[in-house]
């Protein structure tokens, strides 16, 4: 399965940092926040990457990454979002790169502490659709709010909604057939002016097409101050515990 990661946008939520600098490359602890989601794909056996990328220094993702020798890899494809159009768009860039087949699609600052190894075999046995990963977290307001109905089964995912129905989220983390670019197609906009994975995930959910499992492990993204905070210092205290 080939793997995308979604690197564009402006990155506002962190500017002036980001005012000539790419969010993606700000460090996390010891590293550029971007070798995280790199990271997760490759400990998923995952070899063949589009590292979607925009705004600022784009260019110094190739000087960064190069051809991805650093993480074993041989080769690291390249495509650039003009402007922030959202995630689903920025996925929409990765149609001729995923060539008919299913994807790993992870956003560029997304962090965890396990892998994601057995979510993505699962995904590799699952005839078609689309698969989530989801997380419980002390603040879903902030994300997509996942809610559930009868025996289980998620009923409806809510973007960044008020009143969060549960305290579990949709991490950055999808996985798609390759129906995912036709339901690109159809989006509008939201009231963010943005082409929402929200809708997309919606879209299988409608289908009867949306598996999800919850991620095992710590889980963050780091696109806010104080989330980059908590990344930065989760990811010093499991290095830590590995050297002791
Ligand atoms: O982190 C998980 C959350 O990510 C989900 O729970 C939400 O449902 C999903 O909408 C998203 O929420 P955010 O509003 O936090 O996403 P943000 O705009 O911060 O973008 C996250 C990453 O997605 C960013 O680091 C790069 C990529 N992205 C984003 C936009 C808006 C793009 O590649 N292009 C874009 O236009």
């Amino acid at each position: 399965m080939k793997g995308i990661i979604l690197a564009g946008g402006l990155g506002k939520r962190l500017y002036p940092l980001t005012k000539i600098s790419n969010k993606h490359l700000l460090p996390v602890y010891n590293k550029p926040m971007i070798y995280y989601p790199i990271q997760t794909l490759v400990d998923a056996g995952i070899k063949d990457i589009l590292v979607v990328t925009g705004g600022n220094h784009a260019g110094e993702f190739l000087r960064l990454l190069g051809n991805g020798h650093q993480f074993g890899l041989k080769h690291i494809n390249y495509t650039y979002q003009e402007g922030e159009g959202g995630i689903a768009q920025a996925l929409g860039l990765a149609e001729h790169f995923a060539d008919n087949g299913k994807v790993v699609v992870i956003l560029g600052d997304n962090i965890i502490e396990e892998d994601i190894k057995k979510a993505v075999e699962d995904f590799k046995k699952q005839p078609a659709g689309a698969k989530i990963l989801i997380k419980k977290v002390p603040d879903p307001e902030r994300f997509g709010v996942v809610e559930f109905g009868r025996r289980g089964r998620i009923s409806k995912i809510v973007e960044k909604p008020k009143k969060p129905k549960s305290d579990f989220i949709v991490t950055g983390i999808y996985m798609y057939d390759n129906k995912v670019f036709d339901i690109i197609k159809t989006l509008k906009p939201s009231g963010r002016g943005e082409l929402e994975i929200t809708d997309v995930n919606n879209a299988y959910l409608e289908k009867r097409e949306l598996t999800f499992s919850v991620l095992k492990g710590w889980w963050t993204d780091s696109g806010t101050f104080d989330s980059l905070l908590r990344a930065t210092n989760l990811v010093a205290k499991k290095l830590k515990k590995i050297k002791n």
